[in-house]
């Protein structure tokens, strides 16, 4: 019995984790058990790494492995035994991100990001990634009013520009696994694409 595995991408400010409650009720609703997590962090570990990641400054290439680091833990303690027992799990990121934001934005080689993917993951990959996408203007505009930002949210412009596009490059490489989600709409209207989606997995 093999679960599900969903990833939830995006901006800072694309909105992404707002749909999260909606989609747990609507796969509890179904009847399956569903794990919601998140990275980095997922493991008293990943949460302890996260608060150095997002608050410490470091060199690009530390950071993606401090990510893989508490990727390895997340993957051996919490996702892969709730697949292994037929559950859903649901995570606030993966290793999009890690493609998005440190290979993407902050130049980190896609063959060293490989390197660790292949160590790390072996042959897990999420089932379906829904990848809320926003202009770069509304996601700066949505962070100025929310709480306090850490050192990625500190970003300017050009920063969320790649990493856009970075996210829209990987949904091109993996149309099968991708669904890209104007996330610039009313909310009633992202709210009720994610419902969609849903009902097909
Ligand atoms: P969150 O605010 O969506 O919880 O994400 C935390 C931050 O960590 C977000 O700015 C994106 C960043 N991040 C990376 O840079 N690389 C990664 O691999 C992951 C998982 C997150």
């Amino acid at each position: 019995m093999t679960g599900k595995f969903i990833t939830l991408e995006g901006m800072d400010g694309a909105g992404k984790s707002t749909h999260i409650g909606n989609i747990i009720e609507m796969l509890e609703s179904r009847g399956h058990e569903v794990i919601s997590t998140r990275e980095p962090g997922g493991t008293p570990l990943g949460e302890q790494l996260r608060e150095v990641i997002l608050h410490e400054k470091m060199h690009a290439e530390t950071e993606t492995l401090l990510m893989f680091a508490a990727r390895r833990e997340h993957i051996a303690c919490v996702i892969a035994p709730a697949l292994a027992r037929g559950a859903y799990v649901l995570s606030d990121r993966f290793t999009d991100a890690t493609y998005a934001y440190q290979c993407g934005a902050k130049g980190v080689s896609a063959s060293k990001i490989e390197l660790l993917e292949q160590w790390v993951q072996a042959d897990l990959q999420p089932d379906i990634t829904l990848l809320f996408d926003v202009p770069v203007e509304v996601s700066i505009q949505r962070l100025s009013t929310a709480r306090a930002p850490d050192k990625f949210e500190r970003e300017n412009a050009e920063f969320f520009t790649r990493i856009r596009h970075a996210y829209l490059q990987r949904a091109i490489e993996n149309p099968v696994r991708f669904r890209i989600i104007d996330a610039d709409n009313p909310l009633e209207i992202v709210k009720k694409s994610v419902e969609d989606i849903i009902l097909t997995i």
